[in-house]
């Protein structure tokens, strides 16, 4: 074989690789086209769907919360508080861990809802302790209605009407864990996650702290 024909020869492999290497390559932006970041404005050649990067922005964004344990023993509760249970560990560990509501310091009073600022004013008075740090407890009338509705108008989320009542509905009663006789078992807890952050996460920590989350 002459030189000139390895040449002619290498080229033509060249020229089918570069062909079959397109013809892949635009397959596989072609399949991402479906979930093409809308986040981003479309543009830019972003190739992450609008839920995963709503993921990153959970991940990089670490909270206390995050270093306690992503499961709780509700046998004990009420059936449906264990529905609401179920529910938040399937729908709310898609883009940060199910430990992140679990150990959270949000408590909003269990009665009904146009009892719920009244019973938030008993507490001030029956347990002022739990007003004293945020970082520890946050108690509102409404915080978890109004998280479980921010979360849910997240790009990407896929909970429910429903879905979001049965969770909301399990957090609003799993706050009983929190105070009450269970005030100091909950507050050691919280400081070691804490802890945890500041040790693990310092940046994050400063960064929290800074902006009085904790
Ligand atoms: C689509 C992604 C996504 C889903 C699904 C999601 N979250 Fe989140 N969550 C986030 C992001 C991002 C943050 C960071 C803070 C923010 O953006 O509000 C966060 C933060 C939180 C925090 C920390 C708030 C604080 O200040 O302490 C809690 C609690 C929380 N989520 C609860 C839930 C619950 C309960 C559900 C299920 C109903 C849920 N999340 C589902 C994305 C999500």
């Amino acid at each position: 074989m002459n030189s000139s024909r390895v040449v002619t020869i290498i080229t033509f492999v060249g020229i089918a690789c570069n062909v079959a290497y397109f013809a892949v390559r635009g397959f596989a932006v072609q399949a991402h086209a479906g979930q093409v970041a809308a986040a981003e404005g479309g543009s830019g050649g972003a190739k992450k769907s609008a839920a995963e990067l709503e993921k990153e922005k959970a991940m990089q964004h670490p909270y206390p919360n995050d270093f306690g344990p992503e499961e709780l023993d509700v046998s004990g509760y009420p059936k449906n508080h264990q529905e609401g249970y179920k529910m938040l560990k399937a729908r709310c560990a898609q883009c940060h861990s199910s430990a992140r509501p679990l150990n959270s310091r949000f408590v909003e009073p269990d009665v009904a809802k146009d009892k719920k600022q009244a019973a938030v004013a008993d507490l001030k008075k029956s347990q002022p302790e739990l007003f004293k740090d945020p970082s520890i407890w946050q108690v509102e009338a409404n915080i978890w209605e109004r998280y479980v509705k921010r979360m849910m108008a997240k790009p990407g989320c896929k909970i429910d009407k429903k879905e979001g009542k049965a969770i909301w509905e399990f957090l609003v009663y799993d706050g009983k864990r929190k105070i009450g006789a269970n005030a100091g078992k909950w507050k050691a807890h919280r400081e070691k996650l804490i802890n945890e952050l500041k040790s693990k996460k310092p940046e994050r920590y400063k960064e929290l702290h800074e902006q009085k989350d904790l």
